[in-house]
């Protein structure tokens, strides 16, 4: 039998890329697949945790025992975190959501027209900042994913996201990032060294993950 690592644990995981619509056949989006987020609440299931999965649009199926809400765009996946953030012990926000999203969504299908296509994008709301930022007693873990200087950013974001982890992916490592089955990851610690992790299945990386919670966990309350 599995040892039950964060039994009775209220965990709240994102996945997948979100979609800003540009007209009603058209969006902007990213490679992300949701392997990673539910292998990681299939995991923190296993673990006896009570999970809570919000989901960009991705092709997998609910991991068994875990609460799985879809949602499309950026604005629809912060609204959904925020309704359960503060119930939560752990919050891990493995999602590629976009930084940026059309400042207009045409209601018609847009015609071609001569000459090149000009489009406006807007920030949308930093999930993870705002997170952060409105932070209690949660557990706050955010992913990087990088194609160069992985160290500095995620350092960076550890500190301005007032995360207490980052998972680092160098995106540029064969088999590690979007779409694969494998990842390459790094643990960038608020309090304590970095820890990089060879090349695994997803399901590893979500176990290595969910005994670094653990840890995480047991820490808060000494
Ligand atoms: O889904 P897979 O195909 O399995 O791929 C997995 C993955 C590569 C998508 C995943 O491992 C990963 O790295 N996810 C984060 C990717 C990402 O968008 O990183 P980022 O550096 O842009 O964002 C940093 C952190 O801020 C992330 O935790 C992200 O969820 C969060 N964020 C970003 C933008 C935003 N508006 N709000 C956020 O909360």
């Amino acid at each position: 039998r599995k040892e039950r690592l964060l039994e009775g644990k209220k965990v709240l995981i994102t996945a997948g890329p979100t979609r800003e619509k540009i007209d009603p056949v058209r969006f902007f989006t990213n490679h992300s697949s949701g392997k990673m987020g539910y292998a990681i609440a299939k995991k923190a299931a296993e673990a006896g945790a009570e999970v809570t999965l919000i989901s960009g649009p991705v092709s997998l199926s609910s991991p068994a025992g875990v609460t799985t809400i879809k949602t499309e765009t950026a604005e629809e996946m912060y609204q959904a975190v925020m309704k359960y953030f503060h119930d939560s012990d752990v919050v891990i926000k493995s999602a590629a959501v976009a930084d940026y999203r059309p400042v207009q969504t045409n209601e018609q299908k847009m015609k071609k027209k001569d000459g090149s296509l000009i489009l406006e994008f807007e920030r949308t709301t930093d999930i993870l900042k705002t997170l952060g930022e409105q932070k209690e007693h949660q557990i706050l873990i955010g992913f990087a994913a990088e194609t160069e200087q992985l160290e500095t950013y995620a350092l960076n974001k550890l500190k301005s996201k007032n995360a207490d982890l980052i998972v680092g992916n160098n995106i540029m490592t064969e088999g590690a990032g979007f779409g694969t089955d494998t990842n390459a990851v790094t643990f960038f610690r608020k309090d304590g060294p970095a820890e990089e992790l060879p090349l695994q299945t997803k399901d590893q990386v979500a176990e290595a993950l969910i005994t670094e919670v653990h840890h995480l966990l047991k820490e808060r309350l000494t």
